[in-house]
């Protein structure tokens, strides 16, 4: 695996529906077929929980860096990032497959319906508040789109961000990027988790 690189990518937005079947019918779209990567069968297994829907608190992961997604991988199968069932799919993976489901999944866009209506306007000016002090944006862009070894964070699924800023807090999780999330989560109240979690579910 080499060190993570830029994402010179622009963020994707999906196309949806009618529009996307009418360009794909006319040969304007190439996107599947074209600019991702081939889908490794083993592809196939993850889409129970990573596809269109997720399940079982699965965050989506088309549109992360190979890098991070590869890395993740290994942490699963290390144990070193615990979770029961991604140990468990984990384990049953070879380095090859990791690197293709590295590059497969960081050739699909990332799924980005709107972001849900934000019943709790207090809780969000708290969490960017939160996220001010703790310069989250330094490491992960200024909307969130993640810059290098740091992920995107925008819109992931509100519960999914408050049990991952929770598990480096806890050590349950390790960190790439010179153990820079440990840092920040040591610092940070259930509170802020809360509130950290809300505002970047639903940043516009
Ligand atoms: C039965 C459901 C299930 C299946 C099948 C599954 N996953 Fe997961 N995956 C999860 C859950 C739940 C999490 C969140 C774990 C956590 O909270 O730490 C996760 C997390 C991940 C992450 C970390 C995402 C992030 O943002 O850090 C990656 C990468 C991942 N899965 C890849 C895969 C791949 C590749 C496959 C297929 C080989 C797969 N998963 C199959 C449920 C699943
Ligand atoms: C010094 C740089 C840095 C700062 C500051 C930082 N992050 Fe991170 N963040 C990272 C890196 C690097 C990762 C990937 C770590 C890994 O490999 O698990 C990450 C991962 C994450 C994840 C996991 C995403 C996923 O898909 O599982 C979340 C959530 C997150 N950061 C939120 C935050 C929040 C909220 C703040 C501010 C309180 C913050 N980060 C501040 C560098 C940083």
């Amino acid at each position: 695996m080499s060190g993570a690189g830029p994402r010179a990518r622009p963020p994707a937005r999906s196309l949806s529906g009618p529009t996307r079947a009418a360009l794909v019918a006319l040969g304007l779209l190439a996107s599947a077929a074209v600019r991702a990567a081939e889908a490794p069968a083993v592809a196939q297994a993850c889409l129970a929980c990573h596809g269109d829907a997720l399940a079982e608190g699965a965050p989506p992961i088309a549109g992360h860096s190979s890098n991070y997604i590869q890395l993740q991988l290994v942490f699963f199968r290390a144990g070193r990032r615990k979770n029961e069932i991604m140990q468990g799919v984990a384990e049953g993976l070879s380095d090859n497959d990791i690197r293709a489901l590295g590059k497969y999944f960081a050739s699909l866009p990332f799924p980005d319906p709107p972001p849900p209506a934000d019943t709790q306007p207090d809780l969000t000016r708290a969490g960017a508040t939160a996220a001010l002090q703790h310069r989250c944006a330094a490491c992960h862009g200024d909307a969130y789109l993640g810059i290098q070894a740091a992920p995107r964070v925008a819109r992931l699924p509100e519960a999914y961000l408050a049990k991952a800023l929770g598990d480096y807090r806890a050590n349950a999780r390790p960190s790439s990027g010179g153990a820079a999330m440990t840092e920040v989560a040591g610092s940070l109240s259930d509170a802020d988790i809360k509130a950290l979690a809300h505002y970047l579910a639903v940043l516009p």
